[in-house]
């Protein structure tokens, strides 16, 4: 009886013991310091050397090169290390920096994974890791970064399909994930992302046509497709929710069907590019409505000895 009393006290104090010790751990800028040092010593190579002198313990982290701290908390809000040809993989203790909002490693050459660490900066609205050297599939944690307003993964070597999951960014306004080499369907859900301005994905081997939810994004200014290996007709109402539109980039992909008469609902409209699809009939002539574009670039099938190339390929 009182042997297995004993356990149970045990038992209790262990559960306890273990409950404080997690939350001992209480985040400050020390953990920030710690987080940047693991950063810093996983850059393997950084030819201008900056980092190596700049991020040491003998100054405040908050005047390192690149950081940026709340004042109210003095807590690391921002990271940008952009463009400082720094090669290197991410740690997880980057995870740590929980009050940070902007994170921009881009135009370096980090590679490697994302690790599911960062799922925990709950407060990020900004990350770009655009121009890295990324693969694998694009993380899926980053939709539970509830916070997001801008997203740039362009220009890595990320695969698979888009995560479905982004749909739940619900704030996001700017998704760029051109240059890729994404594949599979382009997903119905990003249609749900009410506040998207710019959704660029050009540049990448998806199948399918482009999903109709993304036409009913009312606050898109742009919608980048070039080069994406899609299918299927343009919605003959393309055009009826879209009054904000401004860039609409279709060129090299394999559309067909007609071009809608519709587009000129699309009242802001300044750039149109279509050329190198398989669109049939003629060129609508309620286009000449749009009198706010500049630039046109069609190519229907009676056009097809005066097309531009816009993208000189
Ligand atoms: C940060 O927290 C640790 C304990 O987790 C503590 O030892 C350290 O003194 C704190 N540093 C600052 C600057 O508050
Ligand atoms: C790092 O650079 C910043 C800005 O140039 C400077 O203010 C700071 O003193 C430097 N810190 C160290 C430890 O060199
Ligand atoms: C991120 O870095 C890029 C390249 O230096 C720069 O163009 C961009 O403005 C930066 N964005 C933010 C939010 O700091
Ligand atoms: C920060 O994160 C890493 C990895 O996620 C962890 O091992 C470490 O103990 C954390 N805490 C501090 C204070 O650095
Ligand atoms: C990216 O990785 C590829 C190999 O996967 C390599 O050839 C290329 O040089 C790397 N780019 C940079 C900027 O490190
Ligand atoms: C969507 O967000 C909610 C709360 O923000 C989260 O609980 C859920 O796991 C997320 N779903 C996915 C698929 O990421
Ligand atoms: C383009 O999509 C078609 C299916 O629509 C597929 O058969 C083809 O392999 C794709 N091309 C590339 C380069 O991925
Ligand atoms: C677009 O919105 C209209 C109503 O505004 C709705 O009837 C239609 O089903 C929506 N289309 C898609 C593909 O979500
Ligand atoms: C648009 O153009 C067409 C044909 O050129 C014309 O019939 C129509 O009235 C115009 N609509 C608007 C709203 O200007």
């Amino acid at each position: 009886m009182g042997g297995s009393c004993n356990i149970f006290f045990a038992l209790a104090v262990f559960i306890l013991l273990h409950h404080l010790t997690s939350l001992a751990f209480v985040p400050n800028i020390s953990s920030d310091e710690a987080a940047l040092l693991a950063l810093k010593s996983h850059i393997s190579s950084h030819p201008n050397n900056i980092l190596s002198r700049n991020w040491s313990s003998s100054g405040p982290v908050c005047s390192w090169i690149g950081i940026t701290c709340s004042s109210r908390h003095q807590r690391v809000t921002a990271l940008d290390i952009s463009s400082m040809q720094l090669h290197g993989t991410i740690p997880p203790h980057l995870g740590n920096l929980s009050f940070l909002v902007s994170l921009n490693i881009s135009y370096n050459a980090f590679h490697g994974d994302f690790p599911l660490e960062l799922a925990h900066l709950q407060r990020l609205k900004f990350i770009s890791i655009t121009s890295n050297n990324f693969t694998g599939a694009i993380p899926s944690f980053l939709s539970l970064l509830p916070n997001l307003h801008f997203l740039y993964l362009s220009s890595n070597q990320f695969s698979g399909e888009i995560p479905s999951s982004l749909s739940n960014l619900t704030k996001l306004q700017v998704l760029r994930i051109q240059n890729n080499f994404l594949q599979g369907e382009i997903p119905q859900e990003i249609g749900d992302l009410r506040y998207l301005t710019t959704l660029d994905l050009q540049v990448n081997k998806f199948t399918g046509s482009i999903p109709t939810s993304i036409f009913n994004i009312t606050t898109l200014q742009n919608i980048a497709l070039t080069e994406s290996n899609l299918t299927g007709k343009l919605p003959i109402t393309i055009c009826d929710h879209l009054p904000n539109l401004e860039g609409l980039h279709l060129s090299v992909n394999y559309l067909s069907g007609v071009i809608p008469p519709n587009l000129d609902k699309c009242r802001k409209l300044q750039i149109l590019s279509l050329t190198y699809n398989e669109f049939i009939g003629t060129v609508p002539r309620e286009l000449s409505n749009l009198t706010d574009l500049t630039e046109l670039y069609i190519a229907a099938l009676q056009l097809k000895d005066s097309m531009i190339f816009p993208y000189g390929r």
